[in-house]
């Protein structure tokens, strides 16, 4: 199995957040009947609005699609599904590139951002595990930052082999959680310091080295290829980084939103403590796979 580098050191600043709400919906029972439906699983946080998510991931994604997009080998005038569009990091890329772009998302929020980003754009509301195009439709499905978040990973690789013409590309990329290079290590890991007993996001699908490429073996993606992709955000201010975790996106920000009053407040000021400065660094590093659909299971 062969194994790519693709980084990027990119300076950012991140537009004052303040204005923007965070949402306390995380066990409200109607979000637990959609992601029932929808057969997600039922600790996936994405109940946001878009602009939540921009602030809180986006910051990141959005830079991580250029070297996602490039280890993926997308060509320009290619059809591509992104799957687990989330409002549209890799999509705005993938678009920059003149690759014409189908989406799909579970998330209500994020499809109707999505719509209203880019009205071009053909964008369902389903799961990876269940996508709603028909066989062989796209030259590449790529997925990032999703298959962490699938309740069937396999099943969704392999539907998105599915749609993807004989011989098309199938890419995904996952934080390397278990390696603490997330962007978000820096949080659990105060939350490790603080000893509260909560184990993070280690659990996740495909967030140790090799994982990820085995998930891709085990959805019949012939010929997988693993590599990494990276990105690097400055942060001016403490304020500027920790905000987006109050907002509650994902499962930190569910986590967080769950804390009493004291322990909230004790985490900040231990996640100061382990960023140190400003201005500090976080680099972001994502395991990627890529591989093609065989003809066999186009068949
Ligand atoms: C970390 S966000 C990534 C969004 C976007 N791809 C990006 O790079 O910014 C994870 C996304 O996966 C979506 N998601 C959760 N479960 C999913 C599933 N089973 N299939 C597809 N997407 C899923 C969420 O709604 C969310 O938009």
């Amino acid at each position: 199995m062969a194994h790519w580098l693709f980084g990027a050191a990119i300076f950012h600043r991140v537009a004052d957040a303040s204005n923007r709400a965070g949402r306390r919906s995380h066990g409200d029972d109607s979000q637990s009947d959609r992601a029932a439906a929808l057969g997600l699983r039922p600790d996936v946080a994405f109940d946001v609005s878009a602009e939540s998510y921009d602030a809180f991931m986006g910051r990141y994604s959005s830079l991580l699609a250029a070297p996602f997009t490039d280890f993926a080998q997308v060509e320009s005038g290619s059809k591509v599904v992104d799957v687990g569009c989330g409002p549209g990091a890799l999509t705005a890329e993938l678009l920059r590139r003149g690759v014409r772009v189908a989406a799909a998302d579970p998330s209500e929020q994020f499809v109707a951002a999505m719509r209203d980003r880019f009205p071009d754009v053909d964008v369902r509301l389903a799961p990876a595990e269940r996508l709603p195009f028909a066989d062989g439709g796209f030259d590449a499905a790529l997925a990032q930052l999703v298959v962490h978040f699938m309740r069937d990973p396999v099943a969704g690789i392999r539907e998105m082999a599915r749609v993807t013409r004989p011989d098309g590309t199938v890419a995904a990329c996952t934080w390397d959680i278990a390696g603490r290079r997330s962007p978000l290590s820096p949080f659990w890991t105060a939350v490790a310091r603080l000893d509260l007993g909560e184990p993070g996001e280690r659990g996740l699908h495909g967030v140790r080295e090799g994982q990820l490429a085995e998930l891709f073996e085990a959805a019949g993606v012939a010929e997988v290829e693993a590599g990494e992709v990276s990105v690097s955000v400055e942060h001016a201010t403490f304020d500027e980084w920790w905000h987006p975790f109050t907002l509650g996106v994902g499962p930190a920000g569910a986590y967080f939103q769950r804390l009493p009053p004291d322990q909230a407040e004790a985490l900040k000021e231990e996640a100061r403590a382990v960023l140190g400065g400003p201005p500090f660094r976080v680099p972001a590093v994502a395991w990627a796979a890529r591989g093609y659909n065989s003809a066999r299971l186009a068949a």
